[in-house]
């Protein structure tokens, strides 16, 4: 059967929150305030929340076994905050290449196996963990050489 195109743009969209899917579920009601306003996205597409975005960022924090502060650079007026929009930590921008390189990986690669069903249960998208596991760094070393077999023979 050919993969047909629209499943491929849906999977396509899929690919995109799939990292934040996930955490969906867990919103919590919260109290009636003004939206708190993005101010300086570059990879996340500009339909993204505030609070979708905040909840990628705990996928972020969970995949890598780290702080906010791992990524986001404490603010110049009060360093005792963070200053989320700021790009003073260089961990962001590496951040932001990590996730362009995830979007890719699901929309060129993932994306193009042909699924039976669109249904983000069933199709597994790559994400953050899949590769980091809990490490800022993935250990990435192949296994060790097994032992030689002992000398046959006496
Ligand atoms: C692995 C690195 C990383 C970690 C850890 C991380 N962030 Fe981020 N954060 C980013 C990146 C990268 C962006 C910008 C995304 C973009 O440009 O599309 C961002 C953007 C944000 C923004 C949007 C700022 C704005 O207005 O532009 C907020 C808010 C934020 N992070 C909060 C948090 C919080 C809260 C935590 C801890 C729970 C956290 N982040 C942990 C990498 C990280
Ligand atoms: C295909 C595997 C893979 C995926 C998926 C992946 N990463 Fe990485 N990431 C790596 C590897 C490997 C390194 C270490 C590179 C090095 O040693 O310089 C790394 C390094 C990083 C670093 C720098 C760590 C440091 O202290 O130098 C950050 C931050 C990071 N990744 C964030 C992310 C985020 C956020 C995502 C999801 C959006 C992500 N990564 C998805 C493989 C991956």
């Amino acid at each position: 059967m050919i993969f047909n195109q629209h499943r491929k743009k849906m999977l396509f969209v899929f690919a995109l929150i799939a990292v934040i899917a996930i955490t969906n579920q867990s919103f919590k009601v919260e109290q009636q305030e003004e939206p708190k306003k993005l101010k300086n996205i570059k990879v996340f597409p500009s339909t993204m929340t505030f609070k979708e975005v905040d909840h990628a960022m705990d996928q972020f924090k969970m995949a890598l076994g780290v702080k906010c502060n791992y990524c986001h650079a404490p603010s110049k007026d009060n360093p005792k905050k963070m200053d989320m929009a700021s790009d003073d930590n260089p961990k962001k921008d590496i951040a932001r290449d990590m996730l362009r390189m995830t979007m890719e990986m699901n929309q060129k690669y993932i994306s193009a196996i042909p699924h039976e069903s669109t249904d983000t249960a069933k199709v597994q998208m790559i994400t953050c963990n899949t590769c980091h596991r809990g490490a800022p760094k993935p250990f990435g070393k192949a296994p060790a050489m097994p032992p030689p077999p002992p000398p046959q023979g006496k």
